[in-house]
C-alpha cells in the first residue's frame, strides 16, 4: 500500500463540511468587504520566493519545496500567498487601473518541509486578504478588522489580536543598531542558527523557537521604544481605528514575524485552545510597503494577513463539534420497484426544491433503509408503498415526533416544503 507524504492529510467526512464551511464563511465575508478573488499558480518560479520572502527566513533557507522542471527550471511550490498575488499585480499591470486600491482575497494550499504536529503540516490550506495601493492606517484597520469579524463569524470568540509596529526604515536601522550592541556580549550562548542570524539578520533572533524564553531575548530592547515621530504616530492611528471598530487587541512588542516583507503594522491573531499546542496562531499579516518595489514594481503600499485553515478546523470542532454536521432534509423510503421509480422521481423534484434528501441505492431492507435514514440524521422520512401509491396516498413520518401523517400524492412536494 502507498501511504499519503508525511505531513500530509486527506479532507473528508466531517473534516470535508468545515473545510466548506471555513472557505465559505471567508467569502461571504471577503466579498462583503468589498474584495475580489484572485487564484495564482502553485508553483513559481523559486526567485520569486527568495526575494520576497527573505532569504535567511526560516521559510526560504529551510522549508521551501524546490525542484527542476523538466526544462530545466527553478521552480518552488508557494509556502504562501502574498508573493504570487504581488507578482501577479506587477506582471498584469494591475497598479494602472484606475480602480483602486486593488483588494483580493485567495484560498488555497501552501507548502512548507516543517516538522509536522498539530497545527502544523507540510500542505496546508491558507484563506488571506491582500490590499494593494493604499498607505492610510484605516486599510491596516480594515484588514485587522476583516480577520477579527471572520472568526467572530465563525463562532471563535476567544481570539487576541496581538499587534505590534516594525516602524519605517530608519526606525528599523536604529533598532537593529541597539539590539547588535545589547546581543553582542550574550552572542556565544545562542543557538547555533541565532548565531548565523546574527551576522545576516540580526532581528530574526527575536523570532527563534529555540531561544526564545532565555533571560537574553525577555530583556531584549523593544522595537516601539525605537520607533520615528512619524511611525510612532502612524501605529498610534491604527491603534485608534481599532478602538472604534471594537476589535480587542494587546500591543506585543515581541510579534515580529518570520518573513522578510514587513513593515510598519504586523499583527497575529492568537486562539485560546489547548488543542492547538504550540500552534495557537489562527492568523498572522502585516504591512509590505516595500515588497513591490522589490519585485521591480512601482512603489506601492499593501497590507494584508493569511490564516490557517487546517488549525481553524481544529477549533472549530473543538467549539461547535455538534453544530457543522451535515444532516439530510428528508428519507425517502421505497422497497420494490414502483416504489424506487416514485422515490427516483421525487428525490429529484425534491432536491431542485431545495430539500437536501436522500434515498436507498443499495438494495436495503425497510429495516436498514430506517437505520440509514437516522444515521443521516433525516428530519423527515417518507415512506412509500404500492397500496398506498394506487390510491394516490403517500405516508410521511417526522423521525423526531414519530407523528405519521398521509398526504395526497399531489401535495407531497408543497407539504414536505411548508414543513421544512
Ligand atoms: P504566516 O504567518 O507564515 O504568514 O502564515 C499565516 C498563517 O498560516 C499562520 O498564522 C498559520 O495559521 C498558517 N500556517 C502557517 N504555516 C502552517 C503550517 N505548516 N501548517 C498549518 N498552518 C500553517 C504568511 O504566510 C503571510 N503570507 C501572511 C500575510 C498575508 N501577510 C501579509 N499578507
Amino acid at each position: 500500500m502507498i501511504s499519503k507524504p508525511k505531513g500530509t492529510y486527506d479532507i473528508y467526512g466531517s473534516d470535508g463540511k468545515y473545510y466548506n464551511y471555513i472557505n465559505a464563511v471567508f467569502q461571504n465575508v471577503a466579498e462583503l468587504y468589498n474584495y475580489e478573488y484572485i487564484r495564482t499558480p502553485i508553483f513559481e518560479d523559486s526567485a520569486l520566493f527568495h526575494r520576497s520572502v527573505g532569504e535567511t527566513s526560516d521559510i526560504v533557507s529551510k522549508e521551501t519545496y524546490d525542484f527542476k522542471d523538466r526544462g530545466d527550471r527553478d521552480i518552488t511550490l508557494r509556502p504562501e500567498g502574498t508573493a504570487g498575488v504581488v507578482r501577479s499585480f506587477i506582471e498584469n499591470k494591475m497598479y494602472g487601473d484606475t480602480n483602486q486600491p486593488k483588494k483580493f482575497y485567495y484560498s488555497g494550499t501552501m507548502y512548507r518541509y516543517e516538522r509536522p504536529q498539530a497545527g502544523r503540516y507540510r500542505e496546508f490550506t491558507q484563506i488571506g486578504v491582500e490590499a494593494l495601493g493604499s498607505d492610510s492606517p484605516l486599510m491596516d484597520a480594515e484588514v485587522i478588522s476583516l480577520a477579527y469579524r471572520l472568526m467572530e463569524e465563525m463562532g471563535i470568540e476567544n481570539v487576541t489580536v496581538k499587534i505590534n509596529s516594525l516602524g519605517d526604515k530608519e526606525s528599523r536601522d536604529n533598532y537593529r543598531e541597539a539590539l547588535v550592541k545589547y546581543l553582542e556580549p550574550h552572542i556565544n550562548d545562542l543557538c547555533s542558527d541565532c548565531q548565523n542570524r546574527f551576522k545576516t539578520n540580526p532581528l530574526r533572533i527575536l523570532d527563534c523557537k529555540v531561544d526564545q524564553d532565555t533571560e537574553i531575548l525577555k530583556n531584549v530592547p523593544k522595537i516601539l521604544d525605537y520607533l520615528n515621530p512619524d511611525s510612532k504616530k502612524r501605529f498610534e492611528k491604527v491603534l485608534e481605528y481599532l478602538n472604534y471598530l471594537d476589535v480587542d487587541y494587546e500591543v506585543d512588542a515581541n510579534i515580529v514575524r518570520g518573513l522578510d516583507y514587513y513593515n510598519h503594522t504586523v499583527f497575529e491573531l492568537v486562539a485560546d485552545i489547548e488543542d492547538l499546542g504550540n500552534a495557537s496562531t489562527i492568523a498572522a499579516g502585516g504591512r509590505y510597503n516595500s515588497l513591490v518595489s522589490t519585485l521591480d514594481g512601482p512603489e506601492t503600499p499593501c497590507v494584508g494577513f493569511a490564516s490557517g485553515v487546517d488549525r481553524l478546523m481544529i477549533v472549530l470542532k473543538k467549539l461547535r463539534a455538534e453544530e457543522i454536521k451535515n444532516a439530510i432534509d428528508v428519507y425517502v423510503l421505497a422497497v420494490n420497484e414502483e416504489e424506487k421509480i416514485t422515490a427516483l422521481k421525487l428525490v429529484q423534484d425534491l432536491r431542485w426544491s431545495e430539500v437536501k434528501c436522500e434515498m436507498d441505492t443499495l438494495d436495503r431492507s425497510l429495516k436498514a433503509q430506517f437505520k440509514q435514514a437516522d444515521r443521516l440524521g433525516a428530519r423527515l422520512l417518507i415512506l412509500l408503498n404500492s397500496e398506498e401509491l394506487q390510491k394516490g396516498i403517500i405516508t410521511v413520518k417526522d423521525n423526531l415526533t414519530h407523528e405519521e401523517t398521509k398526504v395526497d400524492e399531489s401535495e407531497i412536494l408543497d407539504y414536505i416544503i411548508s414543513n421544512m
